[in-house]
């Protein structure tokens, strides 16, 4: 008896909001590969960011993409905010959000209603420099200051815990004695790259599979 599985996406096409509160270099690299041809039956179609400069949503303008600033100070309440973001997404007719770049936490209102079908990237080897408070930087200072010899990337599906979800991919990059926390940040962002738009190609090809709380790729 196959136990309590669930097929992560949709019969057709992934139609995919993207979050973002920065430069938007992963939501380029995932918006080539749509355009290169990697990843088929996926298109993205809004960009959402936290932060009214973000580089993310000057490029998504520039590929005509919707590119919406929604951000939790221009509401009175968490759940206006909230209300905000899922009409946003219904809008769309969104079915799958990829957080790139993105330093909010999703509210458990966002992800129960699409539950499975968000996925983050992080730029170190979870479970190990995750967690509240580790982003961007912060998170190559510590890998270095513990004296790893590896970090890396890694995609993984957002449930209600900070870089808590089930992984989906993950790669490894050698952290040199000499780096410094930007040498190694430019390296893994190179591996981030790669990853997050190969996760999503397995998303979009109907790859992967959640049996019993196991995330599993399908043998392609
Ligand atoms: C990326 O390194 C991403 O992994 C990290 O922010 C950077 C965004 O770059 N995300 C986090 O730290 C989330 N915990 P980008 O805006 O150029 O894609």
């Amino acid at each position: 008896m196959e136990g309590n599985l669930s097929l992560l996406t949709v019969p057709d096409k992934l139609n995919i909001a993207i979050f973002a509160s920065g430069n938007g270099s992963n939501f380029r690299a995932i918006h080539e590969a749509i355009s290169g041809g990697k990843i088929r039956n996926a298109q993205i179609a809004l960009v959402i960011s936290n932060n009214s400069d973000a580089g993310a949503l000057e490029i998504a303008r520039g590929f005509k993409i919707p590119a919406v600033h929604i951000s939790r100070t221009q509401y009175k309440s968490d759940d206006e905010f909230n209300a905000t973001l899922i009409g946003a997404l219904a809008k769309h007719h969104i079915n799958f959000i990829a957080l790139a770049g993105y330093m909010k936490k999703i509210d458990v209102s966002v992800v129960g209603a699409f539950r499975n079908r968000i996925v983050n990237i992080h730029p170190a080897l979870l479970p190990k420099f995750g967690g509240e408070g580790m982003y961007g930087m912060k998170v190559h200072e510590a890998v270095i200051a513990a004296k790893e010899k590896l970090s890396g990337a890694t995609v993984h599906i957002v449930d209600d815990q900070y870089d808590h979800g089930m992984i989906v991919l993950q790669k490894t990059v050698a952290v040199e004695p000499t780096d410094t926390a930007e040498t190694l940040a430019a390296r893994v962002l190179n591996i981030e790259h790669e990853i997050y738009p190969e996760a999503i190609h397995l998303f979009a090809e109907g790859n992967i599979k959640i049996i019993d709380q196991k995330l599993i790729i399908n043998n392609v």
